[in-house]
């Protein structure tokens, strides 16, 4: 049987309508548009297409987006000033710092100060814990959708083998736990693990975050493997093109005849990101409203 391309960007769609609708609700009942402040120090090309990105889809959900953009050179005190009044403003319900930060700032005391109601990205230590506790919480936007496809897809995860590749805060982590609360048998591997090709092999389930191009080769999956490529890596620009292509940690026509499904780098897990961000942000605003939760999302 052909494998089957997972859609993230249509997944996306779905998942703002439902967002858009639930945004209204909230209007008329808050007396307010629900607001997702970002903020963004330094120029970081990168980082700047995802925060404008971000912006402009928070827009089309009719919600407010507030942008905070301060120099490269900020310092920590300041960072942390600015967090701190996002965390008192009573029109915002959701703070995402945009990570990287510069390296003169501690990315780590940063996340802490952010307020936990309004931690759209589950980073705080105390929405980590909550997730690791198996409490309701805030989880981190990509693998929250990542867990949401495999679900949709799948229905019960119970006692699949899942591996997940990369242990970054923003993904690798909170994926094995997600995958954990999902009734998966769940292996974490990264940099220093031994023999990937050889725990890939037992996988059902395949979640890779690594940030290295075609990582993970065609014969290393187990035939019937759900594949989620959460890496976007710019190759160099080849001869005639302006830019490089973005490619995925999987090497993408090599597995195709390996696996039940997978996700296609750009149009894939990455494509649902910001779609999930505007999810979290209207369910901390209604929690922060004191309204219930709303339906569906
Ligand atoms: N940088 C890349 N992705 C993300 C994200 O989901 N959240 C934050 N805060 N920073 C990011």
């Amino acid at each position: 049987m052909p494998a089957q391309l997972i859609d993230g960007k249509a997944f996306a769609a779905r998942l703002r309508e439902q967002v858009g609708e639930a945004a209204r609700a909230f209007e008329e009942k808050a007396g307010r548009k629900a607001g997702l402040a970002v903020v963004l120090v330094g120029e970081d090309p990168a980082s700047q297409v995802y925060v404008r990105s971000k912006g402009k889809a928070t827009l089309a959900a009719g919600m407010a987006s507030f942008e905070y953009r301060l120099p490269a050179d900020t310092p920590q005190d300041e960072l942390v000033a600015l967090v701190r009044a996002l965390n008192e403003d009573e029109t915002v319900d959701g703070i995402l710092v945009q990570l990287p930060l510069p390296r003169h700032l501690d990315e780590k005391a940063v996340i802490a100060q952010i307020a936990p109601d309004k931690d759209v990205d589950g980073i705080t230590p105390t929405n980590a814990g909550r997730l690791v506790l198996g409490m309701d919480t805030l989880v981190s936007c990509t693998p929250l959708g990542c867990v949401m496809i495999l679900k949709d897809m799948l229905g019960d995860l119970s006692g699949m083998d899942a591996v997940v590749v990369g242990r970054s805060i923003l993904f690798g982590k909170p994926m094995a736990q997600l995958l954990l609360a999902e009734n998966c048998t769940v292996t974490m591997a990264h940099s220093r693990t031994r023999d990937l090709p050889e725990v890939l092999r037992r996988a059902d389930i395949v979640v890779a975050a690594v940030g290295v191009p075609f990582l993970i080769k065609g014969d290393w999956l187990k035939p019937g493997a759900i594949v989620l490529d959460g890496g976007i890596n710019r190759l160099d620009a080849e001869p005639g093109e302006e830019r490089g292509r973005i490619v995925g940690d999987v090497a993408f026509d090599e597995a195709l005849p390996h696996v039940r499904a997978i996700t296609p780098v750009p149009g894939g897990v990455g494509a649902t990101t910001i779609a999930v961000l505007l999810r979290n942000a209207m369910v901390a605003a209604h929690r922060n409203a004191g309204l219930p939760a709303p339906e569906g999302l």
